[in-house]
C-alpha cells in the first residue's frame, strides 16, 4: 500500500490529474471544433435527419405543393435539394442557397438527377433578380431561419410577377401552451439548428406583407413532437 507523503503515491496523484486535464482538453477541443464546424455538420447531417419524414408525410406534402409550380421558378434556401424530386417539368429553375456546404450538396444532387438548374449564392433578403421576373417562388422550412423575415418576404414580393404564386411549407407558431413551449425552446434551438426559430409566426408575416391565401392548410406532423411544431402548407398570391 502507498501512503500519503510517499513519493510514488504523489506521482500517481499527479498522473491522475494530468490524465483528467488531458481528457478535458481533448473534449473541449472536440466540442469547440464541432461548434466551429456546425454549418458544415448541419449540411452533412440534414438529409439523414429528415429521411423518415421525407419518405412519409413531408415528401407527400412537397409533392402536393410543388405540382402547382409553373414557368420560371425560384426556390429560396433550397438546402440539399429535398424538393428537386417533386417538381413538374419547368421553363427555368433557379435555386438560391447562401450556405456553401448546402450549396455544394444541392448542385451535386441536381447534377445527379440530370436537372438543368441555376444555383445562386444568395440570401432571401437580397435576391439578385429583377422585379417581376419570377412566376413561382418556393420556400420550404426556410422562413423560420432567415435573420430578417420581413425583408425576405418583401424581396419575394418584389421578384414575383403580379400574377405569380408563392408556394410555402413552414413550421409556425402554435397557440397557448404550445406557443409558450416554443418560446422556451427558442432560447436554445436557434443555436443548435442554424438559426431556426420554432416560435416564428410566419403565416401572419406573409399575410402582413400583402399576400393573400389561395389555399392553405394548417397541420400537425404525425411525429412524436408534431403537436409542438404545427406547420402550414399553402399557396399565396400578391394581394
Ligand atoms: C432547414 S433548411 C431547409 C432546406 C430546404 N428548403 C428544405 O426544404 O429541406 C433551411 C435552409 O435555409 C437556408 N437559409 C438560412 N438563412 C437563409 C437566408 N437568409 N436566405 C436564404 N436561405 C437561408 C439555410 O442555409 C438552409 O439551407
Amino acid at each position: 500500500m502507498l501512503r500519503a507523503g510517499n513519493p510514488e503515491a504523489r506521482l500517481s496523484g499527479v498522473r491522475r490529474r494530468a490524465l483528467i486535464a488531458g481528457l478535458g482538453a481533448v473534449f473541449a477541443g472536440v466540442a469547440l471544433a464541432a461548434w466551429w464546424q456546425r454549418p458544415r455538420l448541419f449540411a452533412a447531417g440534414y438529409d439523414r435527419l429528415c429521411a423518415s419524414a421525407e419518405r412519409g408525410w413531408m415528401g407527400e406534402r412537397r409533392a402536393a405543393l410543388l405540382d402547382a409550380a409553373r414557368g420560371t421558378v425560384l426556390e429560396i434556401g433550397a438546402g440539399t435539394g429535398s424538393n428537386l424530386d417533386h417538381y413538374p417539368p419547368l421553363e427555368r429553375l433557379i435555386l438560391s442557397e447562401p450556405s456553401p456546404h448546402m450549396r455544394r450538396r444541392l448542385a451535386n444532387r441536381a447534377a445527379a438527377a440530370g436537372l438543368r438548374v441555376e444555383v445562386l449564392d444568395a440570401a432571401a433578403e437580397d435576391l439578385p433578380l429583377p422585379d417581376d421576373s419570377v412566376d413561382t417562388v418556393v420556400v420550404t422550412l426556410v422562413l423560420c431561419s432567415v435573420p430578417d423575415v420581413g425583408a425576405a418576404i418583401a424581396e419575394i414580393r418584389r421578384v414575383l410577377r403580379p400574377d405569380g404564386r408563392l408556394l410555402m411549407i413552414e413550421h409556425v407558431r402554435g397557440e397557448g401552451r404550445v406557443a409558450r413551449a416554443q418560446d422556451l425552446a427558442d432560447r436554445v434551438w436557434p443555436h443548435l439548428a442554424q438559426g431556426c426559430h420554432p416560435n416564428r409566426d410566419t403565416a401572419a408575416a406573409v399575410a402582413a406583407a400583402g399576400f393573400s391565401r389561395i389555399e392553405a392548410e394548417r397541420f400537425v406532423p404525425p411525429e412524436r413532437v408534431g403537436p409542438l411544431i404545427p406547420h402550414v402548407a399553402g399557396t399565396y398570391r400578391p394581394a
